[in-house]
């Protein structure tokens, strides 16, 4: 017998296939990893051809169109009705369906849920800064919340906030299936683990999600409260791009 949340994981993957097969996706080929996460066009290089090209062009637009009907989800959810009366914009998330790298936080601000964008305000320059200084961009890593709406006063997510989004973040992890996620402090970590361990005691260390290598590390708005911390944040971000082969 199927679980209930077997059930409604089927009955949400059956309604995202039949509206991909509206918008003229009939079927999602499988190929190789790396087809999957190259990338179509990269800047200054030559534009691909051929099937393999056309394969990894599918896919990145069923990732799309699967991402987009997940995120209208989330415009619509009102599982948190607190949450959901006080929030200006729901925050799906933002970057290239085909990234290698999430970065996961907890919550949108006040800037967040002004804008309905991840990581803007303070907190969100800093962790610009910490991508850049990896040698990547913005625009090469997928950034998005463990919750949607922003929690009065920015406090930390409830057990039962974060129940209600599970489904929200796992899937937009599952339809990327990034080969790298970058924890962002406590509650991302505990909520992405199911662990209660201290942040201390969950960084310098390999998890995995799905088919993700997890890493953890403090939460850029914790260095803005504590910036000598910023050097452990820096020995996790070494740690991460020695594993994805990025020489800083
Ligand atoms: N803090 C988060 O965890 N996420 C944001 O989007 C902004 C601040």
């Amino acid at each position: 017998m199927a679980s209930d949340a077997g059930k409604s994981k089927a009955k949400r993957l059956k309604q995202q296939l039949e509206a991909l097969a509206a918008a003229g996706v009939l079927d999602l080929p499988r190929v190789d990893r790396q087809t999957l996460q190259a990338p179509i066009v990269s800047a200054g290089m030559p534009v691909p051809t051929g099937p393999a090209a056309e394969i990894a062009e599918t896919i990145l637009l069923s990732r799309r169109d699967a991402l987009e009907i997940l995120s209208q989800e989330v415009a619509a959810c009102r599982r948190c009705e607190a949450l959901a009366c006080a929030r200006t914009h729901t925050v799906f998330g933002v970057g290239p369906t085909n990234a290698r790298i999430c970065f996961l936080g907890e919550a949108p601000g006040a800037d967040e849920d002004a804008s309905g964008l991840p990581f803007v305000g303070r907190a969100g320059q800093l962790l610009t800064k910490i991508i850049e200084s990896c040698r990547l961009t913005r625009e090469q890593v997928y950034i998005l919340n463990v919750l949607k709406c922003r929690p009065p006063n920015n406090r930390p997510p409830l057990p039962e906030e974060v129940a209600n989004c599970r489904g929200y973040f796992a899937g937009q992890l599952e339809i990327i299936a990034p080969e790298y996620i970058c924890c962002l402090g406590t509650s991302a970590a505990h909520a992405l683990l199911q662990t209660t361990e201290a942040i201390g005691k969950l960084r310098k260390r390999w998890f995995t999600h799905q088919s993700a290598q997890v890493i953890c590390t403090y939460h850029p708005s914790y260095l803005l409260r504590n910036p000598a911390a910023k050097r452990e944040v820096w020995d996790d971000m070494k740690m991460l791009m020695a594993q994805m082969g990025v020489d800083l």
